[in-house]
């Protein structure tokens, strides 16, 4: 097959016949709850491009939600697919073991902050990962209490919900959901600046108000785990101010509490380092991975000191699919891949070439109220004009059009007025910037 050109064309509207006739097919078969942010049906992808079953080549600058890191059908991952379904595809670690498994855990120990032995366990969603670090640092400080925060997503299962913050659609109907878990305010430069300037941009104050909620509503004598992301991905890309993330971490320090970093979005060099704990740095008890690490293939970890993650049980940890071959070649390619392109590198000239654009286009335009995220994780808080009153009505269209337009582009925010960036980072620059130009001309007609 002839590889993807790497350009945007737009061969029908969007739907084209081929994509509505997957649509209705669709509409009989697959339950509603499950929704699709664009209306095109896939067909290839590559690069910077997905093509749909009409011919439309779209620019990606979702990567499938943080997945596609490495690209989409990336050749490393794919030939290390490949070889390894000629060989086996399931055999269960939990039966017959096999090395590809082994050298991921090792790899994750390795490139993961925190220069202390380590161990891996291998999982399939980043749901799954969450549930394992709850369940490790339960084993480890034998109590019970969780704490997640304000904006926080972490999944859809049922003690995910529990820590994930946003309602509607995630929670709505849903519940119970599993005790034990609270939500503490986080540290959101852009509104808390709002209130109170030092609040928004010092980090150590942040934290104060986080610690005065911890030790007076759970009380670290009970607190087992906090649960964060380093920088909040569904949540509004929302990175903390500097010192927060340290100071959180000092106090599970001095209160045997567990520090898990969920880094399933922001992980694998997606913001411009391996992992985004490393920019502030700090070095978590456990991580949680997922997205990007399997290359485009089912794949989870949770990684972390090697005293807390062997607390649990022989046999209390595991799962049928957890690391699978098939899934841990892939990321075998994956890791490959980042090293041989640097890819930590090119995330951070995205970054650069990002906010360079949005920058230009926030000094014209007082609906966007801030701009924000790291290396190729970057959004658009969009707020009604001169205020920050935000504005999910002006987020929701102006997604849709650059959709009409053949570009690909995510949304998220509590408030639901965040358009988010996530390109895969083998994007060229000229399709990365085609796709902002395409964002500023729809902004512009709205
Ligand atoms: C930070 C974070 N944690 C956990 C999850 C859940 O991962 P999964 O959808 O693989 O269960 C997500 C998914 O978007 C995420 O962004």
């Amino acid at each position: 097959m002839p590889p993807l050109p790497q350009s945007r064309h737009l061969a029908t509207e969007i739907p084209g016949p081929g994509s509505a006739r997957l649509a209705q097919r669709r509409a009989a078969a697959v339950a509603r709850g499950v929704a699709s942010t664009m209306p095109v049906y896939a067909a290839r992808a590559a690069g910077g491009i997905v093509e749909d079953v009409d011919g439309n080549r779209l620019i990606d600058l979702g990567s499938g939600i943080a997945v596609t890191t490495v690209g989409n059908a990336a050749p490393r991952v794919v030939d290390g697919v490949r070889e390894q379904v000629g060989q086996f595809t399931h055999t269960c670690f939990m039966v017959t073991p096999y090395e590809g498994y082994v050298a991921v855990a090792e790899a994750l120990n390795r490139l993961t902050p925190g220069r202390y032995e380590k161990r891996s366990v291998l999982l399939n969603s980043g749901a799954e990962a969450l549930e394992n670090a709850v369940k490790i640092a339960r084993a480890y400080t034998r109590k019970s209490a969780v704490v997640a925060f304000d904006h926080g997503y972490h999944g859809r299962t049922n003690l995910t919900l529990a820590l994930t913050a946003k309602s509607m659609p995630y929670k709505s109907g849903f519940g119970p959901f599993t005790p034990d878990v609270y939500r503490a305010p986080t540290s959101y430069p852009y509104r808390d600046g709002l209130i109170d300037k030092e609040l928004g941009s010092d980090g150590e104050r942040a934290a104060e108000r986080t610690i005065g909620v911890l030790e007076n509503q759970i009380g670290a004598e009970n607190l087992a785990a906090l649960v964060i992301e380093p920088i909040q991905g569904e949540g509004g890309f929302i990175v903390p101010a500097p010192g927060f993330l340290p100071a959180l971490l000092a106090w599970c320090r001095d209160n045997d509490v567990v520090f898990i970093a969920d880094e399933v979005q922001t992980g694998f060099a997606r913001t411009g380092a391996m992992f985004a704990c490393e920019h502030e740095p700090i070095e978590p008890d456990l991580i949680c991975t997922a997205k990007g690490i399997g290359g485009g293939l089912p794949l989870s970890a949770v990684t972390g000191r090697a005293e807390i993650m062997d607390a649990p049980q022989v046999s209390g940890l595991g799962g049928t699919f957890g690391g699978n071959p098939v899934a841990c070649a892939a990321a075998l390619g994956a890791f490959a891949t980042v090293q041989a392109e640097d890819l930590v590198g090119r995330a951070r000239q995205i970054e650069r070439l990002v906010f360079e654009r949005l920058g230009r286009l926030q000094a014209d335009d007082h609906r966007i109220g801030d701009v924000r995220g790291r290396g190729a994780m970057i959004a658009v808080e969009l707020v009604r004009p001169d205020g920050a009153e935000p504005d999910p009505a002006l987020t929701k269209a102006l997604a849709a059009a650059c959709h009409r337009a053949g570009v690909i582009v995510l949304t998220c925010g509590t408030f639901g007025n965040v358009l988010r960036l996530l390109p895969p980072l083998t994007i060229s620059d000229e399709l990365l910037s085609e796709g902002l130009d395409v964002l500023a001309g729809e902004l512009a007609k709205l």
